[in-house]
């Protein structure tokens, strides 16, 4: 690409929806055309030592590293709410200024979440798998048993954006909402919302849902000892980061049944998926689809040209985490 002196110069780490490669400014000049594949850690250099603004997914890791490369880099925005795949300290001490995209993505995760819940407590994929194999030989009475969801005891590990739109929909299903975070919400919109200690939540929940961030505490907060806590009746669920479970601990309890399922987004080693995890029936698998609606996936592209726009016209990011 030759590059145009005056005009900002983006580089955009993967392909994103077409609605928002439409809305990409004319006058900003976007380095090598995206492609739906990984970035190289080439291609991540190259794009860092030459870019203005940087947009990368969840999937990119952004360290000290690479961000040594970034000499006239201001701003990383992250396509996503999380941002555990960058070095935050390493970016301020370069006065790059990092971007997430909370809010428009919280309804598409807390439905996600449900459907996970739902379709493991119910048997959804299993019975989907079986009728598609043509065997099915009709009803019977004791045919693929779920558990009941309605009036059972919702716990929710991390009551941010995402907790709270995941406990608003328990309403609909006469749950109560244990949950345990750092601090108890200030407002509950329902007040049968519990706040509790992590310990009690593990012990009382039907469901358990988690939905903190990533960071040095909340790795592996779900292990061995919090798993045998739970009831063996109980389903755990997952929408938050893989790494927050222990996913050796958790093969080991869904194998020897001290719980009863669970219903998983993201991995610890994501995309590599333990094979003994796609083995078992008691597990529902998806492939990291939390926000993958095209509505949130084309809101989040525009949050992060928004705050591009922001940081190269000298105005505050709308939605800064470092
Ligand atoms: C996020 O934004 O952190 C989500 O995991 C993306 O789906």
């Amino acid at each position: 690409m030759q590059i145009i002196m005056d005009r900002p110069i983006v580089f955009i780490t993967r392909l994103l929806p077409q609605p928002v490669m439409a809305a990409i400014p004319r006058h900003y000049q976007i380095l090598a055309e995206p492609v739906d594949r990984p970035a190289t850690a080439e291609e991540l250099r190259r794009g860092f030592a030459q870019a203005d603004a940087v947009i990368c997914t969840l999937a990119d890791r952004i360290d000290a590293s690479l961000l040594a490369h970034a000499t006239t880099l201001k701003i990383i925005a992250n396509y996503a709410v999380g941002y555990n795949n960058i070095d935050l300290p390493a970016a301020a001490e370069r006065g790059i200024i990092v971007t997430n995209t909370p809010d428009v993505l919280t309804d598409a995760t807390a439905d996600l979440t449900w459907a996970l819940l739902l379709a493991v407590a119910r048997r959804v994929t299993e019975g989907d798998a079986w009728v598609r194999t043509g065997t099915w030989t009709g009803w019977t009475p004791t045919q693929m048993l779920g558990a009941d969801i309605t009036g059972k005891t919702l716990g929710i590990i991390g009551m941010g954006r995402i907790g709270q739109a995941v406990a608003q929909r328990a309403a609909g299903f006469r749950m109560s909402v244990h949950y345990a975070s750092r601090h108890p919400v200030v407002h509950p919109p329902d007040h049968s919302w519990t706040w509790q200690p992590l310990e009690t939540v593990l012990t009382h929940s039907d469901f358990l849902s988690l939905h903190v961030p990533l960071t040095d505490t909340t790795h592996h907060l779900i292990g061995q000892r919090e798993l045998a806590l739970m009831k063996p009746t109980a389903f755990l669920i997952n929408t938050s980061r893989g790494p927050v479970i222990d996913e050796t601990a958790l093969l080991s309890a869904l194998e020897a049944h001290t719980i009863a399922g669970a219903g998983l987004d993201v991995y610890e080693h994501e995309p590599t998926i333990a094979p003994a995890l796609s083995s078992l029936p008691n597990v529902v698998l998806l492939p990291h689809l939390g926000s993958a609606t095209l509505e949130t996936r084309v809101r989040m592209g525009l949050i992060c040209l928004d705050n591009i726009a922001a940081v190269l016209e000298g105005r505050s990011a709308p939605t800064r985490v470092n």
